[in-house]
């Protein structure tokens, strides 16, 4: 099938990188207008025209506020409003983290800085330009199966805990508001990107035993690829989701069944 999210209008936050490149991209071939946000703009044009089908870069820290209103307002006002909003910025850390009672509180904010006020600033913008337009939109958050079970990254298991319950907290305010604006969370594991490699090579001394060690761990045997994660992304920014809201969509080869 194409055309699925045919002449939406999607920002991608870390979209630079991983699976937000990777969802960019999928919205992108099927039809959806992108703006790829990231606070990495050497990387930024490289990036949107790999996506291509037109898609732009616009520089953005997602724990910006002000930076969130004319990012919104820059895209509406370059493709004429805003119905999906991909919630893919994060960070695992800012160092190597092997005990967690060694996390400062210094490391816990930058965290939860990125990955839990990042995405409410971004639920808040663009809850005000989907009701602006009229027609509603669809809101994706990316969590993780660390903010569904305990891992030894204590800071980022909240952090990601936290986008879980924002997420159901932010679909049901737009249901009860009448809003028409849906919002969702995907939970991945370990899948192979930049972040991923950080996983294996912060929680293990020898990273290549520790991929094969979590391998051993996911029932379908092997980690996730961006693009499982993208699929996932665009079913639930698609219309096919209409009546998809407040869910949590775990994406990790069965990783977290027992
Ligand atoms: N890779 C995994 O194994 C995995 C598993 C579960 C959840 N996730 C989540 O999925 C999302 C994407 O992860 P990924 O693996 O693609 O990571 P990645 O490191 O490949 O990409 C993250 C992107 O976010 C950008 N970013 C970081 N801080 C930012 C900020 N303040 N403002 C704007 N952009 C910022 C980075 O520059 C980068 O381009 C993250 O929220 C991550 O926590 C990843």
């Amino acid at each position: 099938m194409t055309g699925r999210v045919q002449d939406k209008v999607a920002i991608v936050t870390g979209g630079c990188s991983g699976i937000g490149r990777a969802t960019a991209r999928r919205l992108a071939e099927e039809g959806a207008k992108v703006a790829i946000t990231d606070i990495n703009q050497a990387a930024g044009q490289s990036a949107a025209d790999e996506v291509g089908h037109g898609t732009v870069f616009m520089a953005h820290d997602c724990r910006d506020e002000q930076g969130w209103d004319e990012v919104v307002r820059g895209v509406v006002e370059r493709f004429g409003g805003l119905d999906i909003l991909v919630n893919c910025a994060g960070i695992l850390g800012t160092g190597p983290t092997r005990d967690p009672m060694e996390t400062t509180l210094e490391e816990w904010r930058a965290i939860q800085g990125v990955n839990m006020e990042g995405t409410f600033l971004g639920c808040k913008a663009a809850i005000r330009a989907m009701v602006a337009g009229g027609g509603g939109g669809s809101i994706v958050n990316l969590s993780s199966v660390a903010g569904l079970i305990g891992t030894p990254l204590w800071a980022y298991g909240a952090s990601k805990g936290g986008v879980r319950l924002l997420t159901k907290s932010v679909a049901l305010y737009c249901a009860r508001k009448g809003h028409k604006v849906r919002c969702n969370s995907i939970h991945p594991g370990l899948i192979d990107t930049p972040m991923g490699d950080q996983v294996l090579n912060w929680l293990y001394d020898d990273p290549a035993k520790g991929l094969a060690d979590r391998e051993r761990l996911v029932p379908l045997g092997e980690v996730g690829r961006p693009e499982d994660v993208a699929h996932a992304a665009l079913y639930l920014a698609s219309d096919e989701s209409r009546y998809v809201t407040g869910a949590e969509l775990v994406v990790d080869g069965g990783y977290t069944i027992y």
